[in-house]
């Protein structure tokens, strides 16, 4: 497993995200190689062969993504996903506020894949450094020439609108963005027809995380081999994973997919803050089933490997939860969110997902009863696999897990009013 780094590979400066220093780090050549030497199948057949697979939470290999497209279509676009809502996902902006030509000049590629005239970048409205470098850096990019008509001298052209998001961490599920695009409410579409076949303003559609299209400058200038060379055979090439919780030093780190997350936690970041025992991880952003210590001895940053863990790397945000957090009071935080964030449009997120939450704010206010704990498993099951989009899933996912995994701390809450963990060392 080689490790060269795809982000991470080069000193931030006051003045790194230009794009004069982007130029000097070679940024823009693969769009002016393939504008004068390709044709548009070279570039997708390029990103097809170095395996690169999404980096927005489902792992879904780009290259056959991109293929789906009929790029003969009268138009066809292409979005950004920069929503970046997953609680303990934090990549993305680090992107932007660092180098947003990057992001940039893997849209202009992935845009001359797909026969795109117009794409589009829906960022997180929270954002606001990540806004102003991007703004500043699509100026740079149009007045040089990389955007609008017919790009460095050549017959395409392509135009990039920047969208603020609706606020809503539906927003980045990929038909509840176009929708928004569109000018209406965040709602996601029932599916078929997929993005590729009818997606913005019904036209076929790509929908991308901004670490994913990031990815494609380095891919056509050092090769899919090169790449795939990178992480596992299956996972090939770097992550941004973002730390949170009780490490001793949080914040992100690229490292080659695969990575074993004993090392991530104990190596990179230090270990356990205070001389804490670890008690649990959650991988890979809220919704992603937790592993226990045993399980992090063994397990690796990468899809099938964390398949085998029953869990998923989803988008790199990895959670580090210390001995002494209550578990009842960690999952009424992520209820809560989900309850608040379920757009309503389908009857068993809408309630289930506040039915949950209500039960497990009893439960916190110490006045739990028998059987709580069976009515949310019941209520889990009619859910998963019956809403429009994962957020469902996504909301019943950390409630089933928590209390298989720690069921005798919800069973001790409920039968004394009280948490077991005395520690209140809250995330
Ligand atoms: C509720 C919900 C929220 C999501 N939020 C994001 C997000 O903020 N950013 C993102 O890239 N993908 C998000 N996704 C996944 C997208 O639907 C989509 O799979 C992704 O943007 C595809 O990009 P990729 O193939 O490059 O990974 C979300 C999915 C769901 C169900
Ligand atoms: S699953 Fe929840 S968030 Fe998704 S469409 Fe249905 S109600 Fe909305």
């Amino acid at each position: 497993m080689t490790s060269e780094r795809i982000f991470f590979n080069f000193p931030v400066t006051a003045d790194s995200h230009t794009l004069k220093a982007y130029q000097g780090r070679g940024g823009y050549q693969a769009l002016e190689n393939a504008l004068k030497t390709l044709q548009p199948i070279d570039v997708e057949k390029e990103v097809m062969a170095s395996g690169l697979r999404g980096r927005g939470g489902a792992g879904f290999p780009t290259g056959s993504k991109w293929s789906f497209v009929n790029k003969k279509a009268p138009v066809v676009y292409l979005c950004c996903n920069a929503d970046e809502g997953e609680p303990g996902t934090f990549k993305d902006r680090w992107i932007f506020e660092h180098n947003s030509h990057q992001l940039i000049e893997g849209m202009i590629l992935a845009a001359y894949a797909l026969n795109v005239r117009n794409a589009f970048i829906y960022i997180r409205g929270e954002f606001d450094l990540s806004f102003r470098r991007l703004m500043d850096a699509m100026s740079e990019a149009y007045k040089a020439g990389y955007l609008g008509e017919n790009i460095l001298g050549s017959s395409f052209s392509c135009d990039i609108r920047v969208m603020q998001g609706g606020g809503a961490y539906v927003c980045g599920e990929e038909s509840s963005l176009y929708t928004s695009i569109e000018g209406f409410k965040g709602y996601p579409r029932n599916k078929p027809p997929f993005p590729a076949v009818q997606g913005l303003y019904k036209a076929p559609t790509v929908v991308n995380n901004v670490e994913t299209l990031a990815n494609v400058p380095w891919i056509m200038t050092n090769g899919a081999k090169a790449f795939s060379a990178m992480g596992t055979e299956k996972h090939p090439g770097t992550k941004i994973f973002g730390v949170s919780g009780h490490v001793k030093k949080p914040g992100l780190y690229e490292l080659p997919l695969g990575y074993p997350l004993k090392k991530l936690i104990f190596e990179e970041c230090g270990g356990i803050l205070n001389g804490k025992e670890l008690k649990a991880v959650i991988p890979g952003g809220s919704s992603t089933p937790i592993l226990l210590p045993q399980d992090v001895e063994t397990a690796n940053l990468d899809a099938e490997c964390l398949s085998t863990y029953r869990t998923m790397l989803g988008s790199g945000g990895v959670i580090v939860i210390a001995e002494g957090v209550c578990m009842v009071r960690l999952l009424h935080t992520l209820s809560r969110f989900y309850a608040h964030e379920s757009c309503g449009q389908c009857t068993p997120c809408r309630e289930g997902s506040a039915w949950m939450n209500d039960i497990i704010s009893r439960i916190v206010a110490g006045k739990g009863v028998k059987g709580d704990l069976e009515s949310l498993e019941r209520i889990t099951k009619g859910i998963m696999g019956n809403t429009v989009c994962a957020l469902g899933d996504a909301a019943s996912m950390p409630v089933i897990n928590f209390i298989t995994k720690f069921r005798a701390e919800f069973d001790y809450y409920i039968e004394h009013g009280r948490s077991m963990n005395d520690g209140r060392l809250e995330i």
